[in-house]
């Protein structure tokens, strides 16, 4: 037991989860600014370094493979204090043109029993001016990847438009990029996955960064409730653009391997389930990319790491690196430390 699940995630599970939500980011958005707060905070969360743990991918050398999904840090408020717990790199966004909204609340959920939470917050973000802003007081070498997305409101025919703008701005201020066509909670968002108009998307993307003097790393970002015959849609497609690689997974729009009733589950509504009840299904779609494509390229892996032995199973299974969401907010920063320490503990053997 850690400080975190022994003492913070009660007090904080009491709570309304978007209302944590927003207090946390805040918090850690002004002690930030605090002289010798990142200082203290790396400090208390002792990640080991080693060569074991240190990978360099698309020119990117990261300390360890563990990093920050995206979702998290919407608005890169909070980037410094998340990189002073440990994450090796840190993804912010998903990021739009225009700031938005997002959907009605409430539309963020707990399912402490199964570990898992359902989200439909419909990239709630300030835009992208105001994420440059943060960014541009970037202060350490802390890798940073610019999630980007379309505005709600842009038809899907002009999506693109939206994606080159978020790619334009952030260009010089983060390290790689993801593009983002798999959330559930942006209507029609997900048909962009589809091979025509995903290949297109990619192309134009491409292309604009082939015009700058130094390419930056694409991913593309992958739900993972797509067929087999939709993956292997993707393999050909990530050859075919030469984009970087794949994030696998975002959220799942199924309801599988929970316990709660499905009274509870169905009034919940619409939404993506994260957490451990994804977690074989993303590992799963790691193994189906990394395998068709002969590890051909890097895959992020992402969804359900609850514990090391399941960091370790997806970098088994073709990630070269692995990101935390929901297993942060159940577990804490120890996790990060933690995996690290199993990392270790498995290689040397
Ligand atoms: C997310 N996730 C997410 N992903 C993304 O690409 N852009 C986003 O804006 C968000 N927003 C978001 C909000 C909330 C509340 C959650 C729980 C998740 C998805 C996230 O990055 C990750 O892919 C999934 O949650 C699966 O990983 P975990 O949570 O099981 O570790």
């Amino acid at each position: 037991m850690s400080v975190y699940t022994s003492i913070i995630r009660p007090i904080l599970f009491k709570f309304n989860p978007e209302t944590v939500h927003n207090f946390t980011i805040g918090y850690l958005h002004v002690v930030s600014k605090l002289p010798l707060s990142q200082y203290i905070i790396s400090k208390a969360y002792k990640v080991p370094q080693s060569a074991q743990l240190q990978k360099t991918i698309c020119g990117l050398t990261f300390p360890h493979p563990v990093g920050l999904a995206a979702g998290l840090d919407k608005n890169a408020k909070a980037y410094k204090m998340f990189g002073a717990m440990g994450f090796s790199f840190v993804e912010v966004g998903t990021v739009t043109p225009k700031s938005q909204p997002g959907n009605p609340k409430p539309r963020l959920f707990r399912l402490p029993k199964d570990k898992a939470i359902i989200n439909r917050m419909g990239f709630n973000n300030n835009g992208v001016g105001f994420m440059v802003a943060q960014l541009k007081k970037r202060n350490s070498n802390l890798i940073i990847g610019g999630n980007i997305g379309k505005n709600k409101t842009t038809p899907n025919e002009d999506a693109t438009a939206d994606y080159i703008t978020c790619f334009e701005a952030l260009y010089d201020y983060v390290d790689y990029f993801v593009v983002n066509v798999s959330s559930p909670n942006t209507p029609n968002l997900r048909e962009l996955q589809d091979k025509k108009p995903l290949t297109e998307l990619l192309q134009t993307l491409m292309y604009e960064n082939i015009q700058k003097p130094k390419q930056k790393p694409i991913f593309l970002k992958i739900a993972p409730d797509l067929t087999h015959s939709q993956l292997d849609d993707i393999v050909d497609i990530v050859m075919e653009t030469k984009i970087a690689g794949i994030v696998a997974t975002n959220t799942t729009i199924t309801r599988d391997n929970l316990t709660y009733s499905k009274e509870y589950i169905d009034s919940i509504g619409a939404g993506g389930l994260s957490g451990a009840p994804e977690t074989n299904m993303s590992t799963e779609v790691i193994r189906y990319l990394h395998t068709k494509s002969h590890g051909a390229f890097p895959i992020i892996g992402v969804g359900g790491i609850m514990t090391p032995e399941d960091a370790y199973e997806k970098l088994q299974a073709g990630a070269s690196l692995i990101q935390l969401y929901s297993g942060f907010i159940y577990e804490g920063p120890a996790l990060i430390e933690r995996i690290c320490n199993y990392i270790i503990k498995k290689t040397e053997k």
